[in-house]
């Protein structure tokens, strides 16, 4: 009592002075108060700030095309695909059974409750274009934009962030459910969706080969991959014969961390922007002088995408909100009784020791803190990929969420298909020593992550 006595009653005399202090600096001061510019207004609270921008930015990441149907819809016509020749486009056209088999998503929470009753009634043709152009008009397909006409018919196209980086949850059936922002999809033939295009001269132009060298390089990606890179350096293949696409990678579990791409190409905010302008061939601003070696990105340099600067910029204002919101995407928690308990925590103790993978995969982001870039050598892998970044480097790959994106294997082409064998690589590769049941507890923790 008495000491919190004593402090109201420093507090009151501080007060005090201060409002002397304050009536005195006014006296002095009246001249220079008179001329000087009116304060400046506060900066917005911070929690404020924060959820105005991850609100912004969670629209931006799902529904935002930035002008890019001007490409998929306007240059390479694929609303025609969609529509089909029974709705005024070309060739059979997209059903729902169709866009679901190439990996498309469909959000439950955009249908009406009756049309979601008829799809529970089986009272929905899921075999008829007009279906998908419905989903279309009420935003369900996830990561599609259909732009219409007055009309009513389909104008255009276009793709958002989360055609690749959100998936759904099965909640109502398979591929229609609630939307999961972050995750990759790896069900996504993105490849096959493009190889659709009626029109593929823009990129065939672009790339200087014919019409079947380019559907035979995107039939080569397969599901949950996409390259890119391809319009940068026209690579379609690897030394080996192999797609040089790579996996979609999680959007999820990235604050703190610092590098991001495969490759680290640069922070969350530098790669937003050259996917917007240079992959979604959104209507923006990009800059990047690395982009200018014409030995490294032979298509990039001739076609000066390092300088990109469209007359409409629908791009820049929003990667502020972007950013915030890719912050804001925690990794999924394993699920429980998905792991051993027991011998995922023997395997962390090996993971921080004897495995020595701590020494680059660092709780809690479990990538390096600082330069998270390493040589190809380092982790006994080639340097295909590596070198077509500015870098000539890999990443080390943040770990939280791991089993959420187990289909299609892991390492940034999927070559390992299992996190088994991703042990048995490192054990190898760093002659670790370790036995088989530490091996099986190391796996259990990298699945608990
Ligand atoms: C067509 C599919 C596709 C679209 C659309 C797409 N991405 Fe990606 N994204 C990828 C692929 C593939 C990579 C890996 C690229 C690499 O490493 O070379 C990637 C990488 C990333 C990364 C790096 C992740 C990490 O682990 O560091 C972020 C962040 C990202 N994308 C965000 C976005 C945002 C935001 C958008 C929309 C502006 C977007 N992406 C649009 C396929 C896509
Ligand atoms: C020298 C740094 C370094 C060390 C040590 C290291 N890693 Fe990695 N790790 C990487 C890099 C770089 C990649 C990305 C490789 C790629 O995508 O081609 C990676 C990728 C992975 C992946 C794949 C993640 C994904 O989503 O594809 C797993 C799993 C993994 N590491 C686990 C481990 C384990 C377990 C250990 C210890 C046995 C370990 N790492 C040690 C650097 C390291």
């Amino acid at each position: 009592m008495l000491r919190s006595g004593r402090l109201g009653k420093l507090l009151r005399n501080a007060g005090a002075m201060a409002v002397v202090a304050l009536a005195g600096g006014v006296l002095f001061n009246v001249s220079a108060v008179s001329q000087a510019p009116r304060p400046a207004a506060q900066p917005p609270r911070p929690m404020a700030y924060a959820n105005a921008l991850v609100n912004q930015g969670r629209k931006v990441f799902r529904y935002d095309d930035f002008g890019d149907d001007a490409f998929w819809g306007g240059a390479l016509q694929l609303h025609r695909a969609i529509e089909g020749a029974a709705n005024g486009g070309v060739g059979p056209g997209v059903s729902p059974k169709t866009a679901l088999a190439v990996g498309l998503k469909v959000d439950v929470d955009a249908l009406p409750g009756a049309v979601r009753r008829a799809l529970a009634a089986g009272k929905v043709d899921l075999n008829s274009p007009a279906t998908t152009l419905t989903l279309l008009k009420l935003k369900a397909v996830v990561g599609l934009t259909g732009h219409f006409n007055r009309s009513g018919t389909l104008q255009s196209v276009g793709i958002t962030c989360a055609v690749c980086h959100s998936t759904v949850n099965d909640s109502f059936a398979p591929g229609i459910g609630r939307r999961l922002d972050g995750r990759p999809n790896r069900d996504l033939n993105v490849g096959a969706i493009v190889s659709l295009a009626p029109n593929l001269k823009p990129v065939t132009d672009l790339l200087g080969v014919d019409v079947t060298t380019v559907k035979k390089v995107l039939g080569a990606w397969g599901p949950g991959k996409f390259d890119a890179e391809l319009f940068l350096d026209g690579k379609g293949f690897r030394p080996d014969g192999r797609t040089a696409a790579t996996l979609i990678p999680p959007a999820y579990g990235l604050a703190g961390v610092n590098l991001h791409t495969y490759t680290g190409w640069g922070s969350i905010p530098y790669w937003n922007a050259f996917v917007a302008n240079l992959e979604m061939h959104g209507q923006g601003t990009f800059t990047d002088e690395r982009l200018d070696n014409a030995a490294k990105f032979p298509i990039a340099a001739r076609a000066r995408m390092g300088h990109t600067r469209s007359q409409v910029d629908r791009i820049s204002s929003k990667l502020p909100a972007l950013h915030a919101y890719q912050l804001s995407l925690g990794a999924p928690r394993a699920p429980a009784g998905s792991f051993n308990r027991a011998a995922a925590r023997r395997g962390r103790a090996i993971f921080d020791t004897k495995a020595k993978c701590a020494s680059c995969h660092l709780p809690p982001t479990f990538t390096d803190p600082g330069w998270n870039l390493h040589s190809p050598a380092q982790i006994c892998t080639d340097d295909f990929q590596a070198q077509r970044s500015p870098t000539g480097g890999y990443r080390t790959t943040p770990l939280r969420g791991l089993t959420s994106h187990a289909k299609g294997g892991y390492y940034h082409d999927g070559r390992f298909l299992t996190l088994e064998q991703v042990v048995q690589h490192y054990n190898g590769c760093f002659g670790l020593g370790l036995t088989a049941g530490e091996q099986s507890d190391l796996v259990e923790y990298l699945k608990s992550l």
